[in-house]
């Protein structure tokens, strides 16, 4: 039997036409039974600085309590100027505080990202994996997705329309679950 596991998934950008909140729509479709999906957004939150760590903000505290309740989380991010989006990585700080309050420690994650450059995201993933490695989140190495996004390649829908990336993108949710299992048979939660 599948084990259904609850994905938290952010989308790096704000942009009401986000080709990453495309691809994101189109990996809801694609998951499987194995996977309950839900966008955890980070529009609303100021801009981090420690002094709220005394007393985190309301839309802080919904924010890292959504977090709480995924049993992983996928992250689906354009690069910006060879880097994740600054509001991603403010998101990312804010999860990651009060310190000893990190929600990334031991939550399995994956990468994902969409570009109209032929790089596909390549180098803001590296940067991303490199700031979820000091947050103590386990991460799927393989397989890799950078998605060179040619106009009309996934629908407002989330339908993809090329089938070699369709099946792609199934195989990409596929190895994702079953690495969020091997990790959760290797250490249960909370230990
Ligand atoms: C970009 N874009 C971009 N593309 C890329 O492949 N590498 C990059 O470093 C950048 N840098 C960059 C900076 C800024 C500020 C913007 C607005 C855009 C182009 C980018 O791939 C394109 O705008 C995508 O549409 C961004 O994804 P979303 O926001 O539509 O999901």
């Amino acid at each position: 039997m599948t084990t259904t596991f609850k994905v938290g998934y952010f989308i790096g950008s704000l942009a009401s036409a986000s080709i990453n909140r495309k691809l994101a729509t189109a990996l809801v479709r694609l998951a499987g039974p194995g996977f309950k999906m839900s966008e955890i957004s980070f529009r609303d939150l100021p801009l981090y600085s420690y002094d709220y760590d005394e007393d985190y903000p309301a839309v802080a505290r919904a924010f890292k309590q959504a977090i709480a309740e995924v049993d992983a989380v996928l992250f689906v991010t354009p690069e910006y100027n060879r880097a994740l989006p600054g509001g991603l990585k403010n998101a990312i700080d804010w999860a990651s505080r009060p310190w000893g309050e990190n929600s990334f420690a031991h939550k399995p994650s994956a990468v994902i990202g969409a570009s109209i450059g032929a790089i596909g995201t390549a180098v803001a993933q590296q940067n991303l994996r490199s700031v979820l490695s000091f947050c103590n989140s386990p991460q799927m190495n393989a397989p890799e997705a950078y998605i060179h996004f040619t106009p009309g390649l996934v629908t407002d829908e989330g339908e993809v329309t090329n089938e070699g990336t369709r099946e792609f993108l199934a195989n990409y949710m596929a190895e994702f679950h079953k690495f969020v299992a091997r990790v959760y048979t290797t250490l249960p939660r909370g230990e």
